[in-house]
């Protein structure tokens, strides 16, 4: 099989906005408890930080990472989370019914945000409580001092105020499971009273008010009309949740899913664009794509959970090669969108559905780490409109699905240009070519390659590197034409500069 890319270094998407490589921590699992914070562990700092966790965080580069939640966040309390440990509360949580000991908060969050190099996004609670405590919040924050929360934070030891740039209002409000599930109406008003007030004691901040949990939700759509008619000149960007799973067991089905997303983020851009008109509004309205990720592996067990624990194994999934491969698709939609997604969280980061495993001897790579961290480390630049002409196959639920996804990305400023590509073939290589005659004297730098015969081989603490990168030689750039092999069910990353 044979696959053509077409480029043109003057047809372009838009900049990579570096946010969308954004993660998630939230109270719940091993996520913070045992994931980023384990008082007393031999590879835990002075803070309870776990040092293994942050190292490979760091490799991730991650930009930004939203927090407290989540669900959890709809019923939560950030005060608790503040203030001497001792006196802290237990807490019962009903999203996730479990009991929170608050002996992580949101001080502790912020210095683990800054130990790993990364911005935080806060979520506000606006599903039991409401612009009082939002302020507050943000109040406790992002003000010098000489107010009631700012002096809070300075009493608690923390004189500089943390900066926090982009807030959540709320999460999935238009899901009947949320603590104070919403209507659009209800949500879109409070949305626009909480974001207006907050602009008002901090003009800086950014503000994501929620989309829908998933396209499939009975509102979609309509959810999203109605929220922005509510709340369009208070917000910037709009949200969208959604996971993947390969519950039916079919392979061909399940890598085609990034199609779902692509036509999701185009129908948000549409609904957006459609509030902007109807307004007559100068301003847009971009995406935060804040939880995307394959989630079905744990789902059995976490119904096996007794309630009112701490700190349980929940939503640990164990990912496979063939996830991997998903996320490498998803990775290219979201840069597909680079000129309306601004923002992308992968959900989680640690433990919970993610990419990071912990436990009380060690830290690994999930299969999801790999493409997560090359997009991170080498899509930056300017996304260019890639044409890729190759065989297409019918999967159950998809028509036409590309054997090969691709983006390419070029780094101007760094002279280097990035091809993204997944085989999605079973069984045969696709012999590649690109003409990249326009990027004079570049040559081949890096062929990255992962890939496993097993779709369904893991990563354990046992066996961590069963499913790791590799480099290939067999990318050749002759005359301006590229020449490679994309090695049948693989991602490649190959990298160009001069
Ligand atoms: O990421 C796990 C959960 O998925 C989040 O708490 C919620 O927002 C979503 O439903």
């Amino acid at each position: 099989m044979k696959a053509k890319i077409t480029i043109d270094k003057n047809f372009k998407i838009g900049e990579v906005q570096r946010n969308i490589y954004g993660s998630f921590i939230e109270h719940l699992g091993r996520a913070v408890y045992e994931g980023i914070y384990q008082l007393g562990l031999s590879v835990s700092d002075e803070e309870g930080l776990r040092k293994d966790t942050l190292e490979l965080v760091k490799e991730l580069k991650v930009p930004i990472v939203r927090y407290p939640g989540g669900n959890f966040v709809s019923g939560y309390n950030w005060e608790d989370g503040v203030g001497p440990k001792e006196k802290r509360p237990r807490k019962v949580d009903l999203a996730w019914g479990v009991v929170e000991t608050n002996q992580f908060g949101l001080d502790e969050f912020a210095s683990w945000a800054k130990k790993a190099d990364t911005e935080v996004m806060m979520a506000v609670n606006l599903g039991t409580r409401g612009i009082a405590e939002a302020l507050n919040v943000l109040e406790y924050c992002n003000l010098k001092g000489g107010s009631y929360y700012s002096d809070m934070r300075i009493a608690n030891g923390h004189k500089d105020p943390y900066g926090v740039k982009v807030w959540c209002l709320g999460n999935e409000m238009d899901g009947p499971w949320q603590i104070g599930h919403k209507t659009a109406a209800e949500y879109g008003r409070l949305a626009s009273e909480t974001g207006r007030v907050m602009k008002v004691m901090d003009p800086s901040i950014k503000l994501v008010a929620c989309g829908s949990s998933s396209s499939g939700m009975p509102t979609f759509a309509s959810w999203e009309a109605e929220v922005l008619d509510n709340c369009y000149n208070e917000i910037d960007y709009l949200s969208l949740h959604q996971y993947y799973n390969n519950t039916a067991n079919d392979s061909a089905d399940f890598l085609a899913r990034n199609m779902e997303m692509d036509d999701f983020i185009s129908s948000v851009v549409s609904i957006c664009d459609y509030v902007k008109a109807k307004k007559r509004s100068k301003k847009k309205i971009n995406l935060s794509f804040d939880e995307w990720n394959v989630w079905y592996h744990s789902n059995e067990q976490d119904k096996k959970i007794e309630k009112w624990v701490s700190v349980p194994h929940q939503l640990e999934d164990v990912y496979n090669f063939e996830d991997a491969l998903l996320v490498g698709s998803l990775l290219i939609t979201l840069l597909k969108h680079a000129d309306r997604v601004h923002m992308a969280c992968l959900a989680q980061l640690v433990n919970v559905i993610a990419p990071i495993m912990t436990s009380d001897t060690g830290a690994w790579r999930q299969t999801i780490f790999y493409p997560y961290r090359d997009a991170s480390l080498y899509g930056n630049g300017t996304v260019l409109n890639t044409i890729v002409d190759t065989e297409k196959y019918d999967s159950k639920n998809f028509c036409n699905v590309s054997y090969v996804d691709s983006i390419v990305v070029y780094n101007e400023e760094k002279e280097e240009v990035t091809i993204f590509a997944v085989n999605k073939n079973m069984t045969e290589d696709i012999e590649l070519t690109c003409d990249l005659r326009q990027f004079e004297g570049f040559k081949v730098k890096e062929h990255i390659v992962l890939h496993n015969e097993d779709l369904k081989a893991e990563n354990t603490e046992a066996n961590k590197n069963n499913v790791a990168p590799v480099t290939s030689d067999v990318s050749k750039l002759d005359g301006g034409i590229l020449n490679s092999v994309l090695k049948h069910k693989s991602w490649n990353v190959i990298r160009l500069s001069k």
